[in-house]
């Protein structure tokens, strides 16, 4: 595996989506085509993802998967995907879906394998990336940040990072997106990651 990633479109003021998991503020944005060109030039290299419980439902309910499976290969082709739930979810029929559940550490070797030379990418929600910042295990943040302020909603990263824990590498316009890459240091004080 090259890279953990937290790759994830947020609004201005640090949110995911609504209180109730909306993301309509997201597909109003005008002229994303910018957006998902880079998120296309991202994906090539994703080996594996991992998302939470809420993500997982949404993406179920959104595309509606359990009646067009097909959608989800279209999507993510065949990668294998690491669900954190504490529920027993729907599978997709013809996908790689891993339930999963709790310490990040524990499943660390398996995300890796199954990432093989490809890049592992946390899709989401915010808390889950905490747990792989917690645990030392996220390398990269990249942020696509829409024009869009909720004022409440699920939030971007539910943790306290200082300046020394967060490296700005790259920032890019696409559309009316700021696209930003910033590197995760683990403290110093901290193990070697597993
Ligand atoms: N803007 C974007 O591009 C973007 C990207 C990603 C997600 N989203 C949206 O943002 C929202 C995120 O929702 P969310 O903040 O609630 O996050 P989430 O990570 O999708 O779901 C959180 C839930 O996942 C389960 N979970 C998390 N860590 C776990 C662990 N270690 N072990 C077992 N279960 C674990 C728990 O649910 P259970 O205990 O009930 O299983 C937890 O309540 C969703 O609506 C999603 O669609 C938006």
């Amino acid at each position: 595996m090259n890279r953990t990633i937290f790759h994830t479109a947020t609004t201005l003021d640090g949110h995911l989506a609504t209180d109730d998991d909306g993301l309509a503020w997201l597909f109003a944005v005008p002229g994303s085509d910018d957006a998902e060109a880079a998120f296309g030039d991202f994906m090539v290299g994703v080996g594996a993802m991992v998302m939470g419980t809420a993500t997982y439902e949404w993406l179920l309910r959104h595309e509606r998967l359990l009646d067009a499976p097909e959608k989800w290969t279209a999507m993510y082709g065949t990668r294998p995907t690491f669900v954190f739930s504490s529920r027993s979810l729907p599978p997709i029929p013809g996908a790689d879906i891993r339930l999963v559940s709790g310490d990040v550490r524990g499943h660390s070797e398996s995300m890796r394998d199954a990432a093989g030379t490809g890049d592992l990418w946390v899709v989401g929600g915010g808390d889950l990336a905490g747990q792989f910042i917690d645990a030392g295990m996220l390398d990269e943040i990249r942020l696509s940040i829409a024009p869009v302020t909720l004022g409440s909603g699920k939030p971007l990263l539910p943790r306290v990072l200082g300046a020394d824990r967060l490296t700005l590498v790259a920032v890019e316009r696409a559309g009316q997106f700021v696209e930003v890459v910033y590197e995760v240091a683990r403290p110093s004080d901290e193990e070697p990651r597993p």
